[in-house]
């Protein structure tokens, strides 16, 4: 297959009104000045990465914006989902003190949604908040983690649970990027392409479908195109409820499962994608139990995530399998008074937040394990 260059970069614009800012989608994106413009200059600014993605392209963002900034240092997280701990957010604090960055020092998230979302939250609560730029570099990140303004680190005993809403200022993917990701990242983040279709839109769940090969070969034009249909639906959704007081839970299609997967098998020991990927074949399941979604529309999605490279049948987290899933998922921060709440698919590109008994949830465990 025959790589297909990207023309021009794409925008997609998230609207929060004086909080909005624009998507940029392109190649050679991070060695473009123009890319950087407009962004606020200050004294200092500190690039947040870690130990893989810093020695690919730390320095090359760093000449990027050295016009921009007295100082641009660098911080190297260590690497994975098992360090997205208080000790980590200490050394971008630690970088920032030592270092006498004031309130104007604008932070840059360079690397996948673990970076992101760290850097993002350090942002939150430097000097009580200070501006960042999301500069995702893995898929899942570019179509998901860097939009939205989630923010968080995990706890053992949950995902995700110590956070804050915080919106960057900009988000800049550079698609190019994307070339050195290993194999298994890239289908981590196929994952939570795929998730865009059955809860927003079958034509694009169409369209993936049709372009599973290109996306696998890292074609820049499908790889631009998943990235920008992914970041409208995304935008869409955060325009109208930032907080997630209801809509945008539907983002998490796949996630209640997924969470209890990564908490239960240990960060790090399944991708976040992965788990996201086999939980919604399990809420897509849950779904049918439910009278909601025609059998063949889990075969389908089951399909698809397995196209993807990315596993469908969950592991087995204890002896007694279910009650652990049950017990993890209580956890999970859509949860109400102990009430587990599954993001649900009805194979009309629409998708609604409900309980289900925790007997037809054990079933829908036993079934989808193994
Ligand atoms: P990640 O950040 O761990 O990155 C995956 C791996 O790829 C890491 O080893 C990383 O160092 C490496 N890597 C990154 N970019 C690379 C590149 N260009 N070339 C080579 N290697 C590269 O994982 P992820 O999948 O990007 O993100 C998962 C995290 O995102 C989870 O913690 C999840 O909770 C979070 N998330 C957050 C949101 C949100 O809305 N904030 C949404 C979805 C997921
Ligand atoms: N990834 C889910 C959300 O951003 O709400």
């Amino acid at each position: 297959m025959s790589a297909h260059a990207l023309p021009q970069p794409l925008t997609v614009h998230i609207d929060l009104g004086d909080r909005s800012y624009p998507i940029r989608i392109g190649q050679g994106l991070l060695d473009d000045p123009a890319t950087w413009d407009g962004l606020p200059s200050a004294a200092a600014a500190l690039i947040v990465t870690n130990d893989v993605v810093g020695p690919l392209y730390a320095e090359r963002l760093r000449l990027a914006l050295a016009g921009r900034y007295g100082q641009v240092h660098v911080v190297e997280l260590p690497d994975g989902e098992a360090h997205k701990t208080w000790d980590s957010l200490n050394l971008i604090f630690d970088a920032l003190l030592s270092r006498a960055c004031d309130r104007k020092t604008v932070l840059y998230a360079l690397g996948g949604g673990v970076v992101g979302d760290m850097t993002g939250f350090a942002a939150a609560c430097y000097m009580r908040g200070v501006p960042f730029v999301q500069v995702p570099t893995t898929l899942l990140a570019q179509v998901d983690s860097s939009v939205g303004g989630k923010t968080a680190i995990n706890h053992p005993l949950g995902k995700n649970m110590i956070g804050a809403f915080y919106q960057p200022l900009r988000v800049v993917c550079d698609l190019d990027t994307l070339q050195t990701l290993p194999e298994r990242e890239l289908s981590a983040g196929l994952a939570e392409v795929i998730k865009y279709g059955p809860i927003a839109d079958l034509d694009f769940l169409d369209w993936i479908e049709a372009q599973m090969p290109a996306l696998r070969a890292r074609d820049p034009l499908a790889l631009a195109q998943a990235v920008r249909r992914s970041c409208e639906i995304k935008a869409g959704v955060v325009g109208q409820d930032e907080k997630e007081s209801g809509l945008r839970a539907i983002l998490n299609f796949g996630h209640t499962f997924g969470h209890a997967i990564e908490a239960g098998m240990g960060y790090g020991a399944w991708l976040h994608g992965e788990a996201v990927g086999c939980g919604m074949v399990m809420a897509a399941t849950l779904s049918a139990r439910l009278g909601l979604l025609p059998l063949a529309d889990v075969e389908r999605i089951a399909r698809l995530v397995a196209a993807a490279g990315l596993p469908v049948r969950a592991p087995v987290l204890a002896p007694e399998q279910a009650s652990r899933f049950l017990e993890l998922m209580r956890v999970d921060k859509k949860a109400e008074a102990g009430e587990i709440k599954f993001v649900l698919v009805n194979g009309q590109g629409a998708a609604v937040v409900r309980g289900a008994p925790d007997a037809v949830v054990a079933e829908v465990i036993d079934a989808c394990t193994g």
